[in-house]
């Protein structure tokens, strides 16, 4: 079983990053053969960025990775854009991707409306490189949040087309593995959008480096509804911020939402649900926190380890880009 992911180094991570994807990075390294995870800069340069800046959140994001648990020695970790392999195959896998397809995609629809000055064709072309990403690597399975549902029906449509175009069994059509609870973490303040980098507000996103006090304080402010009386339930329609901070505690605790609902039970009021949902995610994140500045300072040490698991890679990808090659008919015939 082979595990691919990636994650944007733009920003510091949210606490949806860290439900929805981190902690399954952490669960898959030791089943994955090898479990691949990516910190992908080609896909941050697709909207405006500081370039001064990029390398610096490429090993924010290292430190953030290695001090909620991954091991580089368990899983192969590094930066996109060390592996050169990644964008010849996202090139040569636009010849059997359709415009139509990803002029369709909810993100690019959204991240295009968000641009004042240049729409990029990189942002249209986003998720042709998360394609190659994963299809270089013959991933199985690819644990994201639900956001990218729609990134990895294209993606097998991509591979799919790939094969029949051009030889049965050349690529590997990838299996999403989303989590059945905490996939779309939804922002505190306005529980009916995803918590996001981009697109929330700041006191409704809680950051995985957030100091316990700031965790408190938005989790205690997070919006929920005027029900009366109130009723603890889950209803992800009908009542969008309960069913948050119940799903969060959830996985917080490692419990299911039944286990936390019936924990409630003698609750006075959604006071006692935030209680609950602040002490749990704050018990979840210190340790991730506490671990962070040290791995963070130590830059020489992640550039190691980041160039370490490129070598990795590449090994990985280039017998794979190789049969792509062939297949296609590009470049010189392999001897
Ligand atoms: P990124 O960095 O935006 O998000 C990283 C992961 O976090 C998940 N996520 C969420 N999960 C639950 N609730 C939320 N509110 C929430 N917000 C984000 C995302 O689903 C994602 O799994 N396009 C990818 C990066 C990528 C990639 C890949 C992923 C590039 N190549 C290949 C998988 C395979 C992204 O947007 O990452």
């Amino acid at each position: 079983m082979r595990i691919f992911s990636g994650i944007q180094p733009t920003g510091t991570k949210h606490l949806g990053n860290y439900v929805g994807a981190i902690r399954q990075y952490v669960e898959g390294q030791d089943r994955g053969d090898p479990a691949i995870y990516c910190i992908v800069d080609l896909h941050a340069v697709t909207v405006p960025y500081e370039p001064a800046q990029l390398r610096e959140r490429v090993l924010d994001t290292t430190a953030t990775l290695i001090a909620a648990g991954l091991d580089p020695e368990r899983c192969v970790l590094f930066r996109q854009g060390d592996v050169t392999e990644h964008a010849e195959l996202s090139w040569l896998l636009t010849s059997v991707t359709a415009v139509g397809e990803l002029n369709r995609m909810h993100q690019f629809r959204d991240k295009s409306a968000a641009q004042r000055e240049l729409v990029s064709a990189g942002l249209l072309f986003y998720p042709v490189l998360q394609a190659a990403d994963v299809l270089l690597y013959r991933a199985d399975e690819v644990p994201v949040g639900e956001d990218q549902r729609e990134h990895l029906e294209l993606m097998r449509d991509v591979a799919r087309r790939f094969n029949a175009r051009f030889g049965e069994d050349i690529l590997v059509v990838p299996e999403h593995r989303i989590p059945t609870v905490g996939a779309r973490i939804m922002d505190l303040q306005e529980p009916t959008r995803k918590m996001s980098t981009t697109g929330g507000s700041v006191e409704g996103t809680v950051y995985v480096l957030d100091e316990p006090k700031a965790i408190e304080k938005k989790v205690r402010r997070a919006v929920t509804d005027a029900e009366d009386p109130f009723t603890i339930r889950r209803d992800p329609k009908g009542k969008p911020g309960v069913t948050n901070l119940i799903d969060l505690t959830a996985v917080a605790r490692g419990v299911s939402p039944d286990e936390v609902i019936a924990s409630l039970e003698g609750a006075r009021g959604y006071g006692d649900l935030k209680l609950a949902a602040a002490e749990a995610i704050t018990t979840m994140l210190a340790p991730v926190r506490e671990r962070y500045a040290e791995l963070r300072a130590d830059e020489a040490g992640l550039e190691a380890i980041l160039e370490a698991g490129a070598e990795r890679a590449r090994a990985l990808a280039r017998p794979v880009l190789a049969d792509v090659r062939e297949a296609m008919g590009v470049g010189a015939r392999a001897r």
